[in-house]
């Protein structure tokens, strides 16, 4: 893996040491025998897929998931030769592509089944079987699906069923009465599928949300996907805190231009924003095409451990923030981080957008260079550019 280096003044930092914390957080809390997945898809929640992946893969982890085959061959070129599994829908005519490259993809319907076989296949393609529990997304709903679905493998000596498995949709609420109709659910599949299966296969349910709350109800391996990153995923979850978490990611920039303005003078476009007084104005060099979208105006950043506001509309490529006295320009902007005893998390990023935690490190855009870190040492930047 090389250095990289880029050329603008406003970053991503990934500490790794505080995912391995996260993951070790989790195995401490999960039964001896339950292994986890990493859920490394969307370039691991914006974090960067191949450090990611081989952090979690260091930190013990026994394979990585994923959503599309694109993503799962990535981390093959990358050289990762650790199990991965394709979560999302995978079309039949590429399935060679994922028999070819040893990952595992999910199943759910008969006719794929059946399109995948009239292709030639270079070895043997590994299925997880999706079941829908309750999540109304993808999966067999029935036994009589999927029986019809086993029967079509069961014959064919190309596939190797690996596992099944399900996704849980309120495992982050209060109110758990879904959680356990899914999970009662699941144990009526899993009876009926036992009856007509010979082998052993896998089991995997548990999201980060379930695998920390209810490990004891955990099978052999959970997906462990935003927790691993440090998030929890609802205010429920962060309010019972099972895990102790540390985010891993920050977003940085630095002042690159500053000035006094005024009484009445206005900032950015449709100068909607006027000074009443004078005031001292920051340029920021991020904008929207960086994932700093417009909904973001008047949110805040730290400068010199001290909260600032975005003031007028962001740009595409900078913002304007009100600062409290003159800044040189290079002065440290912290937009999703810690600067001394002041904090701004990704939570509270969210909450002002009206939205999950998990949107925000997905939107941070690929022109963001990501920096990675462990124990506090750089250790690579990718600039994904
Ligand atoms: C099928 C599946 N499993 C696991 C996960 C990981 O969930 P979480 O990030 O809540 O841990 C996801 C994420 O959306 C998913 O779609």
């Amino acid at each position: 893996m090389s250095i990289e280096t880029f050329y603008r003044d406003s970053w991503a930092e990934v500490e790794l040491s505080a995912i391995d914390h996260n993951i070790r957080a989790l195995q401490e809390r999960l039964q001896n025998d339950t292994g986890i997945y990493a859920v490394v898809k969307a370039n691991a929640y914006g974090h960067g897929d191949v450090h990611v992946a081989r952090q979690a893969l260091q930190s013990g982890v026994k394979g990585l998931a994923v959503s599309l085959l694109d993503e799962a061959l990535r981390l093959r070129e990358a050289g990762i030769e650790a199990p991965i599994l394709v979560m999302g829908w995978t079309r039949p005519e590429d399935a060679s592509i994922a028999a070819a490259n040893n990952i595992s993809v999910t199943v759910f319907q008969e006719q794929w089944v059946q399109q995948v076989s009239s292709h030639t296949l270079p070895g043997p393609l590994k299925l997880h079987m999706k079941w829908d529990t309750g999540m109304g997304r993808i999966g067999i709903r029935t036994t009589e699906e999927m029986q019809s679905l086993l029967r079509f493998i069961k014959d064919d000596e190309r596939f190797i069923l690996e596992a099944v498995f399900t996704h849980f949709a309120t495992a982050d609420e209060e109110d758990l009465q879904f959680q356990y109709e899914q999970e009662r659910r699941f144990e009526q599949l899993f009876s009926d599928f036992e009856r007509i299966w010979p082998g052993n296969v896998e089991i995997h349910t548990g999201n980060s949300a379930a695998s920390m709350r209810f490990p004891e109800r955990m099978k052999h391996v959970v997906r462990y996907g935003i927790s691993m990153y440090g998030l929890y995923p609802s205010p429920a979850v962060k309010e019972e805190q099972p895990v102790s978490l540390k985010p891993a990611l920050s977003l940085k920039s630095q002042l690159i231009h500053v000035k006094k303005l005024q009484p009445g003078e206005s900032v950015s476009y449709g100068a909607t924003y006027q000074t009443s007084g004078e005031e001292w104005i920051g340029t920021v060099p991020l904008g929207y095409a960086d994932g700093w979208i417009r909904k973001l105006q008047g949110m805040d950043v730290l400068v010199d451990g001290k909260r600032h506001p975005i003031v007028g509309r962001i740009c595409m490529d900078q913002f304007m923030i009100r600062l409290d006295q003159e800044y040189p320009i290079g002065t440290k902007v912290t937009l999703i981080g810690k600067q001394g005893e002041e904090e701004v998390t990704a939570d509270e990023v969210a909450d002002y957008l009206d939205t999950i935690n998990y949107e925000i490190p997905c939107m941070i855009s690929s022109r963001v260079p990501r920096m990675f870190f462990r124990n506090g040492e750089i250790v690579d930047v990718k600039n994904a550019l």
